[in-house]
């Protein structure tokens, strides 16, 4: 991989910020919005900082990696060029002071118990995680959740605004955060603001039942850029706000900007799909200690003929249910022999005070027990469950020992680990069976995929994936590595910043002047909606079309309820 070049973002300035602390942007409350300047030309916010702080037995205190795709893809963009990381410790209770860690300057929010159960728990993963993701689980709306986010991002925002420097580029990442670049912009307009979703943004059909559907819109539309994982998350996006009456044309919105000479400002919509830090895991994999790790899992596990591997953080996205189900059947159906196949499934504590959680895990250890229960043997179960976060190495070495990964998603923004185990197969062994409702399914055509509510065609694909000869599994691996290659983490950051970059504050959006499309004419703006937000809304602009450049063959409704077929 090329190192990347951000255009000199992130070199650590001399603070040059007015006053003592960044002035006027201290407390909690929104009407203080005096702006100071900070010291980082880059500045990365994001709900969790890549670090998580945990409270040893004796009382000391240590961090480990933070959980999850979007630390895992930010952090080797961020130690490369030394920005600012705004970030939740992951822990109750006051934050510690910012530090420096390696080559990244690290800021802790604070959240309180409240916090993590209303904002955390609540708004961002009992409310906005179910909905974005096709309400595979049914989200709940409570106005106290909600006015917890409010306040929380304003926090976050405040942290951001200290740290950037003027005329810096503040990026702001994820669901959990989708009013920050709004409350940014009010208070330092001097800033590049872009926006990345690392998950998923659903159809307005689904999207529309969010009570606070207009203020999301209205957060996010501060930024300059919006980037989301596949052209139909931003085609989705378009839709939802040509239906909220903001006008829309050519992949942009525009919004009315008192601080900009026209007074009207274009916030451009796009995809951008993340990806993995491919030649550091291909590295990784390389490694002696590596393959001798392996070879050693694969006699750990009685040296099987086919070892299946399914990693995931423990999320009802994944499909880890129906998975489960297609395995127990082919072992029932014996296409797939025992004790010949052995399944190892990894699965990353998550969100563990959330319900819905709390049930997928009691589910799956059910659906393990049961199925070890009838096909496992003394010292040989049929399903290894690990229910445990591992060292990157590790990880690395069970990507090598298995023959198939699983990755069954119902629905994912990107899924990183397919890329990860692509990435890691520079051997090009092992095989991919990849559900359509991720991201990663768009680039990676060649892995073997599935439909992960069609249970015979997902046992069908596991068979082939098993028994198609190694010719025709490295065919597919190779032109899967070649993508990853071409498309690592340091593209995707590269395309976007450079892409937010080319933003010209200056410029004139050109108003709304975008013919109306036929389908839209057929989707007018609710009307009960344009008055909602609290700003200058000019709900009878004709919103013209962007139809023509995002890809929409997926912006349809997919999958609402997901039971596992029977
Ligand atoms: P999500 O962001 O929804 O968790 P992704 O597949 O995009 O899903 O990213 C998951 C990230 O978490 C990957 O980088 C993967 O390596 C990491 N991961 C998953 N399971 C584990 C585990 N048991 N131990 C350590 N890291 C894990
Ligand atoms: C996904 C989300 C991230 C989140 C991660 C881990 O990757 O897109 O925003 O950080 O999951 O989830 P958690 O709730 O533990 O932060």
């Amino acid at each position: 991989m090329s190192r990347p070049s951000l255009g000199g973002y992130g070199r650590v300035r001399r603070p040059n910020r007015v006053g003592g602390r960044a002035g006027g942007v201290e407390g909690d409350d929104p009407t203080v919005s005096e702006p100071g300047f900070g010291a980082y030309d880059l500045v990365v916010v994001a709900n969790r900082l890549p670090v998580d702080r945990k409270e040893e037995p004796g009382g000391s205190t240590s961090w480990q990696p933070s959980p999850g795709g979007l630390v895992a893809a930010l952090e080797p963009i961020m130690r490369r060029h030394e920005g600012a990381w705004v970030g939740w410790t992951g822990a109750p209770g006051e934050a510690p002071e910012p530090f420096d860690a390696q080559g990244m300057h690290l800021v802790p929010v604070p959240l309180s118990e409240e916090e993590v159960e209303l904002y955390y728990e609540g708004m961002s993963n009992g409310t906005l995680w179910p909905l974005y993701h096709d309400v595979i689980v049914q989200p709940s709306f409570h106005r106290q959740w909600w006015d917890s986010y409010v306040r929380v991002n304003w926090r976050f925002a405040q942290a951001a605004a200290r740290q950037a420097a003027r005329g810096a580029t503040v990026w702001v990442q994820d669901y959990q955060l989708q009013l920050v670049p709004r409350m940014l912009r009010d208070v330092r307009p001097d800033l590049r603001i872009g926006f990345f979703n690392h998950i998923p943004f659903p159809p307005y059909e689904i999207y529309s039942q969010l009570p606070w559907r207009r203020q999301v819109l209205d957060g996010l539309m501060g930024a300059d850029l919006l980037g989301f994982q596949r052209p139909a998350d931003a085609n989705n996006f378009l839709r939802a706000c040509r239906r909220c009456g903001l006008p829309t044309r050519r992949g942009e919105v525009v919004v009315p900007d008192e601080h900009s000479p026209h007074g009207r400002r274009a916030v451009r919509a796009a995809a951008f799909p993340i990806s993995v830090d491919t030649a550091a895991l291909d590295e990784i994999a390389r490694r002696p200690e590596v393959a001798e790790r392996a070879r050693e899992i694969r006699r750990e596990l009685g040296d099987p003929d086919v070892v299946l591997l399914g990693v995931d953080r423990l999320d009802y996205t994944k499909g880890i249910l129906h998975r489960l189900k297609a395995v127990a059947e082919l072992y029932d159906d014996e296409r797939l022999p025992l004790p010949g196949t052995v399944f190892v499934q990894v699965a990353t504590p998550s969100r563990e005070r959330v319900e819905s959680y709390q049930a997928l895990r009691d589910e799956v250890e059910v659906t393990v027990g049961r199925i070890n229960g009838v096909h496992g043997q003394l010292g040989k179960p049929a399903v290894h469950y690990l229910h445990q976060s591992f060292p990157r190495d590790e990880l690395a070495a069970l990507y090598l020992a298995a023959d198939v990964l699983l990755v069954t998603a119902l629905r994912d923004g990107m899924n990183l680990v397919a890329k990860e185990y692509v990435a890691s197969r520079f051997d090009e062994g092992g095989a991919l069976v990849l559900s359509e409702f991720t991201g990663a399914s768009i680039e990676l055509t060649q892995a073997y995929l599935i439909n992960p509510h069609d249970i015979d065609g997902l046992k069908n694909q596991l068979v082939n994936a098993v028994r198609d000869a190694p010719r025709e599994r490295s065919r597919r691996m190779r032109a899967m590595r070649r993508r990853v290659w071409q498309h690592d983490v340091g593209r995707w950051a590269q395309d976007f910043l450079q892409a937010l970059e080319r933003v010209r504050p200056g410029d004139d959006p050109g108003g709304e002047d975008g013919a109306s499309a036929p389908e839209e004419a057929s989707e007018p703006a609710s009307p009960e909606l344009v008055a909602v937000g609290g700003r200058d809304r000019r709900s009878t602009d004709h919103p013209g079309s962007d139809r023509g450049d995002v890809d929409v063959r997926d912006a349809d409704v997919r999958g609402v309820g997901q039971p596992v077929p029977r």
